[in-house]
């Protein structure tokens, strides 16, 4: 059966009665100790700073908010269904005129999302959708607002505002939003008015409640996706530099028990013993081996990178470490999705030239560079996830586990099953290429980027941020560069082969583009 991200298929193999080796090494054998930039622990915030549906005064006491803690955690475990049912006689037309709620939500709005907002798409939740993804939806009683609406329309990271009148059907609205369906409550119900002039006059000054939910979970719990793998969720921490809308990005081993729930979701015939086994065996060993692996790869892009170049592969902010040494958790910087559209050609350049400088610079390659795995920010293109990463030169099969590991996965990751698509139906010819399938190589990245600047489209979230016409001269441009990669003149002596070759080629293709604009505004 084939599967999404490699580290499935290893486990797979247990399935058929083969025990992996046991991995009892010491992670410190494994790779260099990771060099994360800030300690552990000194990003004082908690995953679970979540604050109350209900406005603060009607919190009370420790007690409660262990109660609390205690009710999100089995939450999260049980996945209880989400009372949107309950919650839609919540689109009764609130009372409060039309105009008063407008402007509460230039109140609410002025209050917490002027920076927010700041060159970042707003939608109204009222508005039909434009087919793009926004970073800040605003609601009032008319409008949808459930959380399922509003996470299918906002980004990663972005908020949900709503405003109304009615403050126990707000609060209410509140709690389906607190910690639930994929959100937390950043802002609890709060109390807003419309003062005229500055001044407030009761009975007059038009007042309402309002509160703000963030997306901060990549898919809503209880749904299954072959596009990721670990448990990746923004987690709330004290606003600085390193976290500007205070935020991290945690990425931590998934639990048991929801490994068990996707691995029966995606093996439905196999025996409920062997799943357990093998989940057993990813979230003991696999997970936080390249979980340990990555927060290295991460700490030594930070050392070894030209400073242009770090904050296009997320900064490590600190981990979490099992009794073993094994990371578990891995915090690091947030590298958000936004900013305007670039074109297909910057596209393609800015992500060759980050991926010679990871080759050259820091000796890494990165081995799964999906769309997925890339991030458009208004710095530019950055490469996230380093989970298969290896140094080049590394020996891996010196650790029987994890040669072992890399052999499976170099066998069945999607991109070498491409790869090796291609090879057999002649889309690749390029001896360079052809002899690194099933190898952890680094040319293995070059062409995997070769193929994704020719068709820049493939991830949804980035859509919206390349500018692509695959009518355009540019487009036809960079296809023949891909296929001067893959398919070259002459096979043997390719003049593609390096992330550098390929920087070498956009260039070109960029004084082409330069040269052609001239001419015509001459
Ligand atoms: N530091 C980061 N900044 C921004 N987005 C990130 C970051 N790390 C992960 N992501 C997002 O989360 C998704 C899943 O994280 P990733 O590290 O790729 O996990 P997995 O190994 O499960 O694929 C990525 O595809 C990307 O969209
Ligand atoms: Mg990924």
């Amino acid at each position: 059966m084939a599967s999404q991200h490699p580290i499935y298929d290893h486990i797979q193999r247990d399935a058929h009665g083969r025990t992996p080796k046991a991995a009892g090494s010491d992670p410190d054998d494994l790779i260099p100790p990771p060099q994360a930039s800030v300690a552990p622990g000194k990003l004082a915030y908690s995953d679970q700073t979540r604050p109350s549906a209900k406005p603060i005064a009607k919190r009370r006491g420790w007690f409660r908010g262990l109660q609390r803690m205690l009710m999100f955690k089995q939450a999260q475990e049980t996945d209880p269904a989400p009372p949107q049912a309950a919650l839609k006689d919540l689109s009764v037309k609130d009372e409060g005129s039309a105009k008063h709620l407008e402007r509460l939500v230039a109140v609410a709005q002025r209050r917490w999302l002027r920076q927010e907002m700041a060159g970042r798409l707003s939608a109204r939740a009222g508005e039909a959708p434009q087919g793009k993804f926004v970073d800040v939806l605003t609601a009032t009683p008319g409008e949808p607002k459930l959380p399922d609406e509003a996470f299918a329309r906002l980004r990663w990271g972005g908020v949900f505002l709503y405003v109304g009148t009615n403050e126990q059907r707000v609060g209410d609205l509140a709690q389906a939003y607190d910690g639930q369906r994929g959100f937390i409550l950043e802002e609890p119900v709060t109390q807003i008015h419309a003062n005229v002039y500055g001044l407030r006059i009761p009975g007059f000054t038009p007042q309402g409640y309002a509160f703000l939910a963030r997306k901060t979970q990549l898919i809503q719990p209880g749904d299954f996706t072959e596009r990721f793998t670990y448990h990746v969720e923004l987690s709330r921490c004290p606003k600085s530099d390193l976290a500007p809308d205070g935020y991290v990005v945690t990425k931590r081993v998934p639990t048991y028990a929801d490994l068990v729930r996707r691995l029966r979701h995606k093996f439905p015939d196999a025996e409920l013993s062997a799943l357990e086994r093998r989940a057993h065996k990813l979230i003991e060993h696999v997970f936080p081996t390249f979980l340990t692996r990555e927060a290295a790869m991460l700490g030594i892009m930070q050392k070894n990178l030209a400073p242009e170049y770090r904050d296009k592969v997320p900064k490590p902010l600190g981990i979490q470490k099992d009794s073993r040494g094994f990371v578990r958790t891995l915090h690091m910087k947030w590298m958000r999705i936004g900013g305007e559209p670039i074109s297909q050609l910057d596209f393609a350049i800015q992500s060759a030239e980050l991926l010679a400088a990871i080759h050259e610079q820091a000796s890494i390659m990165h081995l799964d560079l999906r769309m997925d795995n890339m991030v458009i920010t208004p710095k530019g293109v950055g490469f996230v996830d380093f989970g298969s990463a290896c140094k080049i030169g590394e020996q891996v099969n010196q650790s029987p586990m994890l040669g072992e590991l890399f052999t499976e996965m170099m066998r069945t990751s999607q991109i070498q099953r491409m790869l090796g698509k291609m090879i057999e139906r002649g889309h690749v010819t390029n001896n360079a290429i052809s002899e690194v399938y099933g190898k952890t190589d680094k040319t293995v990245d070059s062409f995997y980027l070769a193929v994704q600047i020719a068709k820049p489209h493939a991830n949804p979230d980035l859509k919206q941020l390349i500018e692509y016409d695959k009518e355009s001269d540019v487009a036809g441009m960079l296809s023949a560069l891909t296929a001067a990669v893959l398919r070259p003149k002459n096979p043997e002596m390719a003049q593609y082969k390096s992330a550098s070759d390929l920087v070498r080629g956009l260039r070109r293709i960029e004084q082409r583009v330069a040269k052609a604009a001239a001419k015509r505004s001459s």
